[in-house]
């Protein structure tokens, strides 16, 4: 049987964009209520948004989602869904997605594309920091309230991931170079712990492992891992720090931050 050829483009009917609308939902295993109405997302592609999927035959087997964004002073876009299938997941297609995406952007001016993910997620994490080159500058507490599913009562902290899509980093990860530090050049750097500020240019903040099961039966715990670390985030961007990378170390994960030069 000959495999039939992938290819990234846009959605170009309302039935493609239920297709997707479908696919998030498989990906998520999101209770309907949190599934993105198809009439969203045409609305939003429709104002300057985009919508593309990784398409197999008439096959939809991912997509990215991104609406206009108008705030940050300069030609950008927020990317708010990306989800592939999870019997399409691990063939690097939420990567050519990404590409895609960046080079949509690029064609009409836009130099950034920011999103937001579960900062204890540490997947997403290493395929946002390490393999697309983004970095975070800010952290959003409880951005969604409580949205239950795989969070149960924990609030839905974000970290917000800038994609600067012409700077270095980036440009490398488009050459599939990553951002990866490390664990033995990790273990040299000092922990950032509660309250405390580094007095170095770099510095790791570590979050819990095995997100989100960990907590399933402390939910309490779930909720004092999420303040304490928060608080530390919050503080260290506040200042100028950023997350640049994400690496396991023999302690669990963490994040690695640099202060920003001016
Ligand atoms: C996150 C998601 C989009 C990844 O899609 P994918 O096409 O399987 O990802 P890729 O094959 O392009 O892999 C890219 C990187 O993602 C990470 N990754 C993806 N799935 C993973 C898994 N099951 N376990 C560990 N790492 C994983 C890997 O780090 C991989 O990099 P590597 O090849 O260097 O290890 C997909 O798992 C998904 O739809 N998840 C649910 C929705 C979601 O979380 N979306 C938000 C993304 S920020």
């Amino acid at each position: 049987m000959r495999a039939r050829r992938l290819r990234i483009r846009e959605l170009r009917s309302p039935a493609e964009f239920a297709e997707a609308s479908q696919a998030a939902k498989a990906a998520w295993g999101f209770p309907d209520l949190m599934v993105p109405p198809p009439p969203d997302m045409i609305t939003a592609t429709h104002s300057g948004g985009m919508t593309a999927g990784a398409f197999e035959g008439e096959d939809l087997l991912g997509f990215v989602h991104a609406v206009p964004r108008t705030n940050l002073g300069r030609p950008a876009i927020h990317s708010h869904l990306l989800a592939v299938r999870p019997a399409a997941q691990r063939r690097g297609l939420s990567v050519l997605l990404k590409l895609y995406q960046r080079e949509w952007c690029l064609a009409r001016g836009i130099g950034l594309v920011t999103w937001t993910f579960d900062p204890f997620m540490l997947r997403n994490a290493w395929l946002n920091l390490v393999r697309l080159g983004a970095t975070v500058p800010v952290f959003l507490p409880n951005f969604y309230g409580r949205i239950g599913g795989i969070y149960g009562d924990l609030p839905s902290d974000r970290f917000e991931a800038h994609w600067r899509l012409e700077s270095p980093r980036v440009e490398r990860a488009t050459l599939g170079e990553t951002s990866e530090v490390k664990p033995e050049e990790a273990a040299a750097l000092p922990v950032v712990r509660s309250g405390r500020l580094p007095s170095t240019n770099r510095a790791l903040l570590p979050f819990p492992a095995g997100f989100p099961e960990v907590f399933r039966d402390d939910p309490a715990a779930g909720i004092a891992a999420r303040s304490r670390f928060g608080r530390s985030a919050a503080a260290l961007f506040a200042r100028g720090w950023e997350a640049v990378s994400v690496v396991e170390t023999a302690d669990g994960p963490a994040y690695v931050l640099e202060r920003r030069s001016a």
